[in-house]
């Protein structure tokens, strides 16, 4: 029989997450939570509702995917969803980031499932290599561009000269920024990846000791310009480290060189680079943001949530040693 599960939003990823779920033939999307059903004339009325509560209490449902950026509300379905003990996908970075301590306790208390690979680096499978590969040793540092939305402006603007306004504009339209895009810019999204990120590499119990972070609104046409005359290239890069317990992350505008992993990361492509101890750098690259490819990192959750938490299994692969 095929497992009922349903959607929470219909904008860029929900649409593409719809289109994707066709393809799965166990699941059945019974329901779609929309905010206003009659923009969504294109949907089943049988499917479409506003009522997004009434999914959430409907126990034959046990998957909710969702995909809407109104962190506040997400973190109220997915209280609800994991005290039914049911499975909660999402992209929402800033509602994990925030509330990650809250919501495993949750799910620890209820065996709902809380899964949220989408929510750093799109399709990349950054949280998973994180937690899987590198469950065994200690991890040094993660590096590495995770915004979509700015990468590509300051690719855009060097590339072709183009202003910051247009190459913004551009990266809204092709539905890699925020509804807000100062998070974008002002590096807000790249703060709530880069906290999830360092409770993946350094466990959710440790300190965020000391943040600092500055965004790309005041880089200039000239200032990536100037970089290019020396065959470098600016770009917002994230920098997590962890020592004695107490975890750094300096998000900031950098001069990149050629030799730099990060250096080849371009337009909406995210690039990131973790260091362990024993297995030195590793360079993941891929689509960072839009529709298809986070919602891909969403599908990819859905299928493998049966497994054992690989989160749990690092936190006793280290507890051993
Ligand atoms: N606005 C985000 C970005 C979307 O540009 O990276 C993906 O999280």
């Amino acid at each position: 029989m095929k497992q009922k599960i349903a959607i929470i939003g219909y904008g860029t990823v929900g649409k593409a997450l719809f289109i994707q779920l066709q393809h799965q033939h166990q699941y059945d999307v019974v329901k779609v939570g929309v905010k206003h059903s009659a923009k969504h004339k294109e949907l089943n009325r049988l499917l479409v509702t506003e009522d997004v509560d009434s999914i959430l209490a409907q126990s034959n449902i046990s998957v909710i995917l969702e995909a809407i950026d109104d962190s506040d509300a997400a973190f109220e379905y997915a209280k609800q969803a994991l005290s039914a003990g049911k499975t909660y996908i999402t992209a929402s970075k800033k509602m994990v980031a925030t509330h990650l301590t809250e919501l495993y306790e949750l799910e620890g208390r209820f065996g709902g499932r809380l899964l949220y690979e989408a929510a750093v680096g799109g399709a990349i499978p950054v949280l998973r290599t994180v937690r899987e590969h590198f469950a065994g040793e200690e991890i040094l540092r993660v590096r590495g561009i995770v915004n979509g939305t700015c990468n590509y402006i300051l690719t855009r603007m060097g590339e072709d000269n183009l202003p910051f306004a247009k190459a913004l504009a551009e990266a809204q339209q092709r539905g890699f920024a925020e509804s807000d895009p100062t998070s974008d810019i002002d590096g807000w999204d790249s703060y709530y990846k880069s906290v999830i990120l360092a409770y993946t590499a350094f466990g959710d119990k440790v300190n965020i000791s000391r943040v600092k972070w500055h965004g790309i609104r005041d880089i200039s046409l000239a200032d990536v310009q100037a970089a290019a005359k020396e065959y470098k290239k600016i770009k917002l890069v994230a920098g997590i480290k962890c020592v004695n317990d107490k975890v750094t992350i300096d998000i900031r505008p950098t001069l990149l060189n050629s030799k730099d992993p990060l250096y080849h990361i371009d337009r909406e492509l995210n690039g990131i680079v973790i260091e362990g101890k024993f297995a030195g750098q590793l360079l993941l690259q891929g689509p960072g943001a839009g529709g298809h490819p986070t919602a891909s990192a969403m599908v990819g959750d859905l299928l493998n949530y049966p497994k054992a938490s690989a989160r749990i299994v690092r936190k006793l692969l280290l507890s051993m040693n």
